[in-house]
Protein backbone atom coordinates (compact mmCIF):
# COMPACT_ATOMS: atom_id res chain seq x y z
CA UNK A 1 0.00 0.00 0.00
CA UNK A 2 1.19 3.12 -0.83
CA UNK A 3 0.85 6.07 1.85
CA UNK A 4 1.31 9.36 1.53
CA UNK A 5 4.30 11.01 3.90
CA UNK A 6 2.51 13.85 4.85
CA UNK A 7 -1.13 13.08 6.48
CA UNK A 8 -2.99 15.54 8.04
CA UNK A 9 -4.52 15.02 11.43
CA UNK A 10 -8.36 14.97 11.93
CA UNK A 11 -8.49 16.56 8.66
CA UNK A 12 -6.73 20.16 8.31
CA UNK A 13 -4.62 19.80 11.36
CA UNK A 14 -4.02 22.70 13.61
CA UNK A 15 -5.06 24.84 10.81
CA UNK A 16 -8.89 23.97 10.59
CA UNK A 17 -11.58 22.77 12.97
CA UNK A 18 -10.71 19.46 13.42
CA UNK A 19 -12.96 16.59 10.92
CA UNK A 20 -14.77 19.57 9.16
CA UNK A 21 -14.54 19.44 5.35
CA UNK A 22 -13.55 23.45 5.65
CA UNK A 23 -10.19 21.03 7.04
CA UNK A 24 -10.42 18.97 4.02
CA UNK A 25 -10.36 21.75 1.80
CA UNK A 26 -7.13 23.56 4.17
CA UNK A 27 -5.21 20.24 3.51
CA UNK A 28 -5.43 20.28 -0.11
CA UNK A 29 -4.82 23.79 -0.21
CA UNK A 30 -1.45 23.01 1.03
CA UNK A 31 -0.44 20.65 -1.17
CA UNK A 32 -1.51 17.70 1.20
CA UNK A 33 -2.30 14.04 -0.59
CA UNK A 34 -3.26 12.23 2.50
CA UNK A 35 -5.86 13.27 5.33
CA UNK A 36 -6.89 11.21 8.15
CA UNK A 37 -10.11 11.97 10.29
CA UNK A 38 -12.79 10.00 13.02
CA UNK A 39 -15.90 8.57 12.33
CA UNK A 40 -18.41 7.38 14.87
CA UNK A 41 -22.38 6.57 14.22
CA UNK A 42 -25.46 9.32 14.70
CA UNK A 43 -28.53 8.41 16.86
CA UNK A 44 -29.73 7.38 13.40
CA UNK A 45 -26.96 5.15 12.04
CA UNK A 46 -25.20 7.59 9.77
CA UNK A 47 -21.52 7.68 9.99
CA UNK A 48 -20.45 11.44 11.08
CA UNK A 49 -17.23 12.92 11.45
CA UNK A 50 -16.40 13.58 14.88
CA UNK A 51 -13.33 12.59 17.87
CA UNK A 52 -14.98 13.10 20.95
CA UNK A 53 -18.28 11.14 22.02
CA UNK A 54 -19.48 14.20 23.71
CA UNK A 55 -19.95 16.98 21.50
CA UNK A 56 -19.64 19.82 23.82
CA UNK A 57 -15.07 20.25 22.91
CA UNK A 58 -15.49 20.80 19.37
CA UNK A 59 -19.40 21.72 18.62
CA UNK A 60 -22.04 24.34 19.83
CA UNK A 61 -24.47 21.05 20.87
CA UNK A 62 -24.41 19.38 24.38
CA UNK A 63 -24.42 15.71 25.15
CA UNK A 64 -23.66 12.63 23.40
CA UNK A 65 -23.10 11.90 19.21
CA UNK A 66 -24.93 8.59 19.10
CA UNK A 67 -28.01 10.47 20.62
CA UNK A 68 -28.44 12.80 18.24
CA UNK A 69 -29.44 12.40 14.30
CA UNK A 70 -27.23 13.34 11.68
CA UNK A 71 -29.62 16.19 10.25
CA UNK A 72 -29.36 17.22 13.92
CA UNK A 73 -25.37 16.99 14.16
CA UNK A 74 -25.33 19.12 10.58
CA UNK A 75 -27.15 21.76 12.00
CA UNK A 76 -24.03 22.13 14.75
CA UNK A 77 -21.56 24.61 14.84
CA UNK A 78 -18.42 22.30 14.68
CA UNK A 79 -16.08 25.53 13.95
CA UNK A 80 -16.14 28.60 16.38
CA UNK A 81 -14.39 26.83 18.97
CA UNK A 82 -11.32 26.86 16.81
CA UNK A 83 -12.00 30.18 15.16
CA UNK A 84 -15.50 32.76 14.75
CA UNK A 85 -14.21 32.66 10.85
CA UNK A 86 -14.98 29.16 10.41
CA UNK A 87 -18.68 29.13 12.02
CA UNK A 88 -20.70 27.91 9.59
CA UNK A 89 -18.92 24.43 9.53
CA UNK A 90 -21.38 21.62 10.16
CA UNK A 91 -20.52 17.87 11.95
CA UNK A 92 -20.23 16.46 8.59
CA UNK A 93 -21.83 13.08 7.35
CA UNK A 94 -18.74 10.42 6.44
CA UNK A 95 -20.03 10.26 3.06
CA UNK A 96 -19.61 13.96 2.27
CA UNK A 97 -16.48 14.11 3.14
CA UNK A 98 -15.72 11.34 1.41
CA UNK A 99 -17.16 12.49 -2.06
CA UNK A 100 -15.11 16.08 -1.03
CA UNK A 101 -12.02 13.42 -0.70
CA UNK A 102 -12.50 11.88 -4.21
CA UNK A 103 -13.06 15.23 -5.91
CA UNK A 104 -10.07 16.83 -4.13
CA UNK A 105 -7.81 14.42 -4.99
CA UNK A 106 -6.80 13.33 -1.46
CA UNK A 107 -6.14 9.88 0.17
CA UNK A 108 -8.35 9.24 2.73
CA UNK A 109 -7.53 7.39 6.61
CA UNK A 110 -11.16 6.95 7.68
CA UNK A 111 -10.24 5.94 11.38
CA UNK A 112 -13.19 3.96 12.82
CA UNK A 113 -14.23 5.92 16.32
CA UNK A 114 -16.70 4.12 17.83
CA UNK A 115 -18.83 5.35 21.04
CA UNK A 116 -19.12 2.90 23.19
CA UNK A 117 -20.81 -0.15 22.59
CA UNK A 118 -20.94 0.32 18.90
CA UNK A 119 -17.68 -0.70 17.69
CA UNK A 120 -19.19 -3.46 15.17
CA UNK A 121 -21.96 -1.26 14.12
CA UNK A 122 -19.79 1.41 13.30
CA UNK A 123 -16.99 -0.77 12.10
CA UNK A 124 -19.48 -2.05 9.27
CA UNK A 125 -21.52 0.74 8.58
CA UNK A 126 -18.51 2.78 7.83
CA UNK A 127 -16.92 0.03 5.96
CA UNK A 128 -20.12 -0.36 3.35
CA UNK A 129 -20.02 3.66 2.80
CA UNK A 130 -16.04 3.70 2.25
CA UNK A 131 -16.76 -0.26 -0.35
CA UNK A 132 -18.62 2.62 -2.42
CA UNK A 133 -16.80 5.82 -2.38
CA UNK A 134 -14.27 6.36 -5.34
CA UNK A 135 -11.57 8.14 -4.00
CA UNK A 136 -8.62 6.29 -2.28
CA UNK A 137 -8.79 5.18 1.18
CA UNK A 138 -7.84 3.20 4.22
CA UNK A 139 -9.65 2.06 7.63
CA UNK A 140 -8.20 2.07 11.04
CA UNK A 141 -9.16 1.75 14.23
CA UNK A 142 -8.26 1.37 18.21
CA UNK A 143 -11.27 -1.35 18.25
CA UNK A 144 -10.45 -4.70 17.45
CA UNK A 145 -14.01 -5.53 16.80
CA UNK A 146 -14.66 -2.88 14.52
CA UNK A 147 -11.69 -3.72 12.23
CA UNK A 148 -12.99 -7.22 12.05
CA UNK A 149 -16.67 -6.08 11.23
CA UNK A 150 -15.20 -3.71 8.52
CA UNK A 151 -13.21 -6.84 6.79
CA UNK A 152 -16.50 -8.64 7.19
CA UNK A 153 -18.30 -6.10 5.80
CA UNK A 154 -15.90 -4.98 2.61
CA UNK A 155 -12.81 -7.51 2.69
CA UNK A 156 -11.16 -5.87 -0.11
CA UNK A 157 -10.70 -2.41 1.36
CA UNK A 158 -7.14 -2.37 3.49
CA UNK A 159 -7.27 -1.65 7.00
CA UNK A 160 -4.70 -0.77 9.76
CA UNK A 161 -4.56 -1.46 13.09
CA UNK A 162 -4.25 1.42 15.32
CA UNK A 163 -1.99 0.86 18.84
CA UNK A 164 -0.43 3.54 21.56
CA UNK A 165 2.69 1.63 22.14
CA UNK A 166 3.58 -1.30 20.14
CA UNK A 167 2.88 -4.26 22.39
CA UNK A 168 4.55 -7.78 22.19
CA UNK A 169 1.43 -9.60 21.29
CA UNK A 170 0.86 -7.09 18.27
CA UNK A 171 1.07 -9.78 15.78
CA UNK A 172 -1.64 -11.65 17.39
CA UNK A 173 -3.55 -9.04 16.88
CA UNK A 174 -3.14 -8.09 13.61
CA UNK A 175 -3.36 -11.68 12.69
CA UNK A 176 -6.84 -11.26 14.55
CA UNK A 177 -7.73 -8.26 12.84
CA UNK A 178 -6.55 -9.33 9.14
CA UNK A 179 -5.32 -5.51 9.33
CA UNK A 180 -2.42 -4.90 6.80
CA UNK A 181 -0.62 -2.30 8.75
CA UNK A 182 0.09 -0.75 12.08
CA UNK A 183 -0.41 2.73 13.30
CA UNK A 184 1.27 3.94 16.57
CA UNK A 185 2.38 6.09 18.98
CA UNK A 186 5.48 8.02 17.72
CA UNK A 187 6.68 8.82 21.38
CA UNK A 188 6.32 5.22 22.48
CA UNK A 189 8.29 3.63 18.85
CA UNK A 190 11.34 2.07 19.76
CA UNK A 191 14.48 1.07 17.15
CA UNK A 192 13.27 -2.64 18.33
CA UNK A 193 9.66 -2.37 17.52
CA UNK A 194 10.57 -0.70 14.09
CA UNK A 195 12.52 -3.47 13.14
CA UNK A 196 9.82 -6.48 14.26
CA UNK A 197 7.32 -4.68 12.01
CA UNK A 198 9.63 -4.31 9.07
CA UNK A 199 10.81 -7.72 9.22
CA UNK A 200 6.69 -8.43 8.93
CA UNK A 201 6.50 -6.68 6.14
CA UNK A 202 3.93 -4.21 7.61
CA UNK A 203 3.86 -0.38 6.48
CA UNK A 204 4.28 1.45 10.44
CA UNK A 205 2.65 5.17 10.58
CA UNK A 206 3.10 7.15 13.52
CA UNK A 207 0.71 9.76 15.60
CA UNK A 208 0.61 12.68 15.88
CA UNK A 209 4.33 14.22 14.86
CA UNK A 210 4.10 18.07 14.93
CA UNK A 211 7.71 18.92 14.49
CA UNK A 212 9.99 18.25 11.38
CA UNK A 213 12.94 17.27 12.94
CA UNK A 214 10.52 14.23 14.67
CA UNK A 215 9.19 13.47 11.34
CA UNK A 216 13.02 12.90 10.08
CA UNK A 217 13.77 10.71 12.31
CA UNK A 218 10.76 8.87 12.32
CA UNK A 219 11.41 8.40 8.77
CA UNK A 220 15.37 7.57 8.95
CA UNK A 221 14.29 4.39 11.43
CA UNK A 222 11.63 3.37 8.51
CA UNK A 223 8.43 4.74 9.44
CA UNK A 224 6.23 5.22 6.31
CA UNK A 225 3.89 7.98 6.92
CA UNK A 226 3.11 10.69 9.59
CA UNK A 227 0.31 11.88 11.25
CA UNK A 228 0.55 15.90 12.14
CA UNK A 229 -1.13 18.89 13.27
CA UNK A 230 1.11 20.83 11.42
CA UNK A 231 1.59 19.98 7.70
CA UNK A 232 2.09 23.57 7.17
CA UNK A 233 5.83 22.81 7.80
CA UNK A 234 6.13 20.97 4.44
CA UNK A 235 6.06 21.91 1.06
CA UNK A 236 3.57 20.05 -1.67
CA UNK A 237 6.19 18.55 -2.95
CA UNK A 238 7.82 17.08 0.48
CA UNK A 239 3.99 15.84 1.27
O1 LIG B 1 -5.25 7.83 13.42
C1 LIG B 1 -4.22 8.43 14.13
C2 LIG B 1 -4.73 9.27 15.28
O2 LIG B 1 -5.79 10.07 14.83
C3 LIG B 1 -5.19 8.45 16.44
O3 LIG B 1 -5.51 9.20 17.57
O4 LIG B 1 -7.08 10.25 19.14
O5 LIG B 1 -6.17 11.59 17.28
O6 LIG B 1 -7.83 9.82 16.83
P1 LIG B 1 -6.70 10.25 17.70
MG1 LIG C 1 -7.91 9.90 14.66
Amino acid sequence: MIYPRIIAHRCGGALAPENTLAGLHLAARLGCRGVEFDVMLAADGVPVLIHDEMLERTTSGRGRVAEMSSAQLGLLDAGSRHHPAFAVEPVPTLAEALRRCAALGLWANVEIKPSAGQDAETGRAVARLAAAASGKLLLSSFSPIALRAAADEAAQLPRAMLVGAIEADWRERIAETQACALHCAARALTTADMEAVRAAGLPLACYTVNRRDDAERLFAMGVCAVFTDRPDLWSAAEM
